[in-house]
């Protein structure tokens, strides 16, 4: 039989309503069944004075079931049943809150007339980040127990706050240290010897002071120049302002209107697409889940320019030491003095202590030589990017190093599987892809080599969790995920600029689609010299499958010193950091497609830029997918939203591929094959791409055994 998943007891005079549902009790289905019969039985016994609400495991409720929303069945139906018979309930209800009370969860306890919580709880309404708004009444509640301005703020901004701030704002009563359970019990006791009447949150007004004249105009302005494509915020706006103007059954109703247009969008299937995608990327197919990880405990960094000083205060970050090996002392100094400016950056903005700046600079230590990382559980090198150099690092490490120590890569190009076997100890390496700025960037590519141990890789994938990324795993090849498919929308967006289009319309035309930058923008601040380094090297491998043109804005305007906003000259002209356009960039184009024959064009419209930047994007993610490159077209969204900010309520390239339909993608590849010539093969569709837009299927829909291969 299945375990109930909530359970009424009656103690004395309080009944305890435990909600059993793990993980993370997620009001789900069956729990809003439970909850409404054990609240019914409960009413109906007459030695039941009050109701304690609270939660079995790791956390109160986190909220309604995301998983329900895309299942068909409309989860809020039945929501409000449960809601109206605890708001009406003629005993006081007290919702015990411990871990994270979110979205619906936390509803769930503003609908109750009292609310305890943990010390360590945190509570918030994050349905904003999925597209959404809250749903179960949080609208039209929170503004009246906290004031239209605090719940609008926390409502938008989707935070969580710590059970101290929340009891200072007034979402909870009272906050407890020792057993929440024994707390709750003893502040119902209260409610009932005070004879205090339920507070029912429906039923207070807003207070006027907590309105400030031009608030919803102001709010409504600042998110118009955000240019958000969720179409959650705005709808939000619009809630707390009826929660004001309205009363609160009319207030429900617009907020009940105005989530079913949130929910059923595409921009909130794309949120919730990231949001499972973002966890999926964890579980990597065919690991025994018995695996044990190596521990770690003590971590080296050797090269500490611009990735490795970054990549140490990921670790000093979780207060563990870290061993940076350098080549010279100048080096060394010059790194930890940038982190230590890092750090001071966060300590000027309040969000680390003046201590804890002490704390993590004292753990880190430099080094001049190799022995140095002879403690350390996992090396990772982040030298230039040399093969030879990079083999002889390795071949370095698989000596020094401790026989069980991970060996990492930061390579964000060479051959895995190469260094691997330099080190003399292959099963030992993997590459760990940290991304620009290494401390900021959420997004790390664990790169699995052909004999990469499998405890390696699960210990390197948690490890991740660990120091707050999103570890997705890659196969070995050129670029890995995120920077081959890259590769295509670069050398389109150049091949644009030689065929007629300008820099600022290329990267407007990208840019009105989502993505913060246009690549020319982009590569001007990555610097493009340092791009252009990478397609010389690939040129020389034998790698390149291009034609004279591939790049050869880039490689041109390297020759020429414009090395982007390093230089105050790149694919623009600096003022500052303004870019500002560049006639001269139109003559250097002119004369590289006058030098290749390209007939230059003055109709290049949005759309086409869009559709010859994205759609080979595209087509090379179905490569990385049939190649089994990457586990999950899911697992290659996450890598385009968090290492190259893709618009999450796009969902990623391939959810978005799936919107468009893969058979319109693969129509309009035909198309620019038959326009502009398929010569070097850059409009020749993946396999995979074809089949599934043959069957009018998209790759959400590939199962298990379609997919897999190289990294399994
Ligand atoms: N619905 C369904 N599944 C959920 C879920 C939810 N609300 N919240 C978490 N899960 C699942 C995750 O998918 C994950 O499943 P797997 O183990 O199978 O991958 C599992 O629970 C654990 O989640 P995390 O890995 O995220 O665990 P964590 O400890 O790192 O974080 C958490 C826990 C802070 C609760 C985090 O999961 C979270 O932020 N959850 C979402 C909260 C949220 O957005 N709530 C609002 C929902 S919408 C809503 O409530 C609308 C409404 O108004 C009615
Ligand atoms: P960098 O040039 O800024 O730093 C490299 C450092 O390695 C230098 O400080 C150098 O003194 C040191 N070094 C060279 N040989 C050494 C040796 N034998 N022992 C110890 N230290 C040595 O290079 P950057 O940009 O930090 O790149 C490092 C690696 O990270 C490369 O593999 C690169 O491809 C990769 N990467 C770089 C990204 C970026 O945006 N810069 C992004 C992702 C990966």
């Amino acid at each position: 039989m299945n375990k109930p998943l909530v359970i009424l007891e009656v103690r004395e005079d309080v009944a305890l309503v435990c909600i059993d549902n793990p993980p993370v009790n997620a009001l789900s289905r069956g729990v809003r069944e439970g909850l409404v019969k054990a609240l019914r039985q409960a009413a109906a016994d007459s030695r039941v004075s009050a109701v304690v609400l609270y939660c079995a495991g790791r956390t109160f409720v986190a909220g309604a079931d995301i998983a329900e929303f895309d299942s068909g069945q409309p989860s809020t139906e039945d929501i409000h049943e449960l809601f109206g018979l605890l708001d009406g309930y003629a005993r006081p209800v007290v919702a015990a809150l411990h871990g994270t009370a979110l979205g619906g969860g936390l509803e769930l306890a503003l609908v109750s007339h009292f609310r305890v919580a943990s010390r360590s709880a945190k509570v918030g309404l994050p349905e904003v980040h999925l597209g959404l708004l809250p749903g179960a009444g949080g609208t039209q509640r929170l503004p009246r127990l906290i004031g239209a301005k605090a719940a609008l703020e926390l409502i938008l901004s989707g935070k969580q706050v710590a059970a101290d701030q929340a009891l200072a704002l007034g979402i909870v009563d009272e906050v407890v240290d020792g057993d929440l359970l024994d707390a709750a019990i003893v502040f119902a006791h209260r409610v009932i010897e005070e004879h205090r009447p339920q507070r029912r949150a429906s039923a207070l007004p807003v207070n006027p002071a907590s309105v400030p004249a031009g608030l919803f105009e102001q709010a409504r302005q600042t998110l118009a120049q955000q240019r958000s494509g969720n179409p959650a915020p705005v709808r939000i706006i619009a809630c707390v302002e009826a929660a004001v103007t309205q009363p609160f059954t009319q207030g429900l109703a617009t907020e009940q209107r105005l989530f079913g247009e949130c929910l059923h969008s595409p921009a909130s299937a794309a949120l919730r697409h990231r949001f499972f995608a973002e966890r999926e990327v964890s579980k990597i197919p065919g690991l025994s889940g018995n695996l044990t990880p190596r521990s770690i405990s003590r971590v080296g960094v050797v090269g500490a320019g611009t990735m490795g000083g970054g990549i140490a205060m990921n670790f000093a970050n979780i207060g563990m030491p870290v061993v940076i090996v350098e080549t010279t002392q100048a080096a060394l100094d010059r790194s930890l003095g940038i982190v230590r400016k890092n750090y001071e950056a966060a300590v000027a903005k309040g969000r680390l202590s003046p201590a804890q700046l002490d704390q993590r600079m004292s753990l880190l230590r430099g080094a001049l030589d190799y022995p140095e990382l002879a403690e350390c559980d996992l090396v990772i090198e982040a030298v230039f990017e040399d093969l030879a150099l990079k083999k002889q690092v390795c071949a370095r490490l698989g000596q020094v190093c401790r026989p069980g120590a991970i060996i990492a890569s930061n390579t964000s190009s060479l051959d895995v599987d190469a260094l691997a076997q330099a080190s003399g100890r292959p099963a030992d390496v993997l590459g760990m892809h940290f991304f620009s700025p290494a401390h900021v960037m959420r997004l790390l590519e664990v790169v699995r080599g052909a004999h990469t141990g499998t405890d390696v890789l699960s210990t390197v994938v948690k490890l991740a969790r660990t120091i707050g990324k999103v570890p997705v795993v890659s196969g070995v090849c050129y670029g890995f995920i995120g920077n081959r498919m890259a590769e295509c929308y670069l050398r389109e967006a150049e091949q644009l600029l030689l065929e007629g289009a300008t820099a600022q319309q290329v990267d407007a035309a990208v840019e009105s689609l989502g993505l913060p930058m246009g690549p020319f923008r982009m590569l001007d601040l990555a610097g493009v010299d340092v791009v252009a380094k990478v397609v010389i090297e690939r040129g020389k491998s034998g790698q390149l499958l291009a034609g004279p043109t591939y790049r050869a804005v880039a490689l041109k305007l390297m020759e020429l010193g414009r090395y982007g906003q390093k230089t105050g000259s790149g694919f623009y002209r600096y003022e500052g950091r303004t870019p500002l356009p560049d006639p001269a960039i139109e003559q250097i184009c002119a004369a590289l497609a006058a030098r290749h024959g390209i007939i230059r064009r003055h109709d290049i419209a949005e759309q086409e830029i869009i559709e010859r930047c994205f759609y080979p994007l595209i087509n090379e993610g179905a490569k990385v997918l049939e190649e089994g490159i990457a586990y999950r077209p899911g697992d290659i969204d996450v890598v385009w939203i968090n290492g190259y900010s893709f618009p999450d309520y796009l969902g990623g390239p391939m959810f978005w591929a799936d919107q468009l339909g893969l058979s319109t993608i693969a129509a309009r590849m035909d198309h620019y094959a038959a326009q502009l010539g398929n010569e070097h093969g850059y409009w020749s569709q993946a396999a995979l791409l074809k089949r599934l837009a043959a069957a009018g299927r998209g790759f959400a829909s590939l199962t298990e055994s379609e997919l897999g291969g190289a990294t399994g």
